[in-house]
């Protein structure tokens, strides 16, 4: 499909879904102070081109524990893309893994490990909440290694959910309150409601078969609001390290006193991330946070930033910064909306472009030469 960069993408989406459903994607929490902050610090920074260098082969891979992929990018977990577009997360699995690159499923997506798994043999990673119920957490790790997932994700930003006023307005909240508006809104997006408003029921696979009712998406979120585990602590990250016995990385950390913990603690990677702007409002936003981390995490582990990504040339500042890699989410989640299956390929195509376009006017031939000497400030 044709679009020129993310935000026509974007545009697409906010076409194709209805307002609700676009809001719940495109929102953040509160103000939407870190939401913006995390586009308007990649806008800020300046990078300053190498001239006369030979460019001629230009290699955009990235090593992540022991595996080669094609680009430095990962696409986000994200609860519900099932919403967006029918099957929504098999579509994004078998897209990434045309691109090379990793997938991490979201413990609160619509399709299970399982089928996410049947895909492809390209193993993907897996990305968990901290349950109350340890038995339950136990045996999503078990389904994870069962499913050859390579890594394990742990998002520890999200001990509350983040207040997101867009929602609540749209009552897009538990349990729903559309008003009449927004189910007249639901009918006009004509398109959206064969594939999906009028498609089998979104559920939370992942908990079919867990003794947890799956049927009603209502009910799920509020089981894992009440399931949130809030004591949880660095000594439970080293429970996780030792049941899993492969990759951990911990996602949603953006202070550089809390980077040094995790590599004390034993995890393998750090995702420096505010959630997409979904959780506190105010935080700093990723790409202010890197070099701090960067510079605490000193090359121990592979440091990736999440939020705020929509360029090839945001993905080569955090580069600059220190990051191995850049994770997305929105930016797929649009390509979704707007295109199904293909849409996701468009997406990941633009950014594949737009990052070997800016490394090669940047005077680069390789993502290890891109540091800190590219940038002006
Ligand atoms: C998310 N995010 C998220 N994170 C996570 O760890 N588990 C999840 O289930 C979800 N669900 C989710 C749904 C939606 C609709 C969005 C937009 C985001 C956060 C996500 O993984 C990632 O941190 C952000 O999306 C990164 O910011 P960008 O790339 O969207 O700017």
């Amino acid at each position: 499909m044709d679009a020129i960069n993310i935000e026509a993408l974007r545009n697409l989406a906010r076409q194709r879904l209805p307002r609700a459903v676009f809001e719940f994607v495109d929102g953040g929490a509160q103000d939407e102070v870190t939401l913006r902050a995390n586009r308007d610090d990649f806008a800020a920074l300046r990078l300053i081109p190498r001239v006369l260098s030979d460019i001629t082969q230009r290699d955009l891979g990235v090593e992540l524990f022991g595996q080669r992929y094609a680009a430095p990018l990962i696409m986000a977990p994200t609860g519900l893309a099932g919403l967006l577009s029918r099957l929504g997360e098999l579509k994004a699995v078998r897209a990434a893994h045309r691109a090379q690159i990793p997938y991490c499923l979201s413990m609160m997506a619509t399709r299970s490990i399982e089928e996410i798994a049947q895909q492809d043999e390209a193993p993907n990673w897996f990305q968990l909440y901290v349950l109350r119920d340890r038995g339950l957490t136990k045996a999503f790790i078990e389904r994870a290694r069962a499913a050859n997932c390579s890594a394990l994700v742990l998002t520890v930003d999200t001990k509350l959910q983040g207040p997101r006023e867009r929602d609540i307005r749209n009552g897009f909240t538990v349990p729903p309150r559309f008003g009449f508006g927004t189910l007249v809104d639901f009918a006009l997006h004509w398109r959206w409601l064969l594939d999906v408003g009028l498609g089998p029921k979104i559920k939370f696979r992942n908990f079919e078969g867990t003794g947890v009712n799956a049927d009603d998406a209502v009910t799920i979120t509020q089981f894992i609001s009440n399931q949130y585990d809030l004591s949880v602590s660095w000594r439970d990250v080293e429970w996780f390290k030792s049941e899993w016995g492969g990759p951990v990385l911990i996602k949603g950390l953006l202070h550089a006193d809390d980077a040094v913990k995790a590599v004390q603690s034993g995890v393998d990677g750090i995702i420096v991330s505010n959630h997409g702007g979904r959780q506190l409002d105010g935080a700093i936003s990723a790409i202010a946070a890197l070099p701090a981390v960067t510079d605490a995490v000193a090359g121990r582990v592979p440091v990736i930033l999440d939020g705020g990504v929509r360029r090839g040339v945001d993905v080569i500042k955090a580069i600059a910064r220190g990051a191995t890699a850049c994770m997305i989410g929105r930016p797929w989640l649009y390509g979704l909306a707007a295109g199904g299956e293909e849409g996701v390929d468009t997406a990941l195509n633009i950014l594949r472009n737009e990052i070997d376009v800016a490394l090669a006017l940047l005077g680069c031939a390789s993502l290890s030469e891109v540091n800190r000497s590219a940038l002006a400030n």
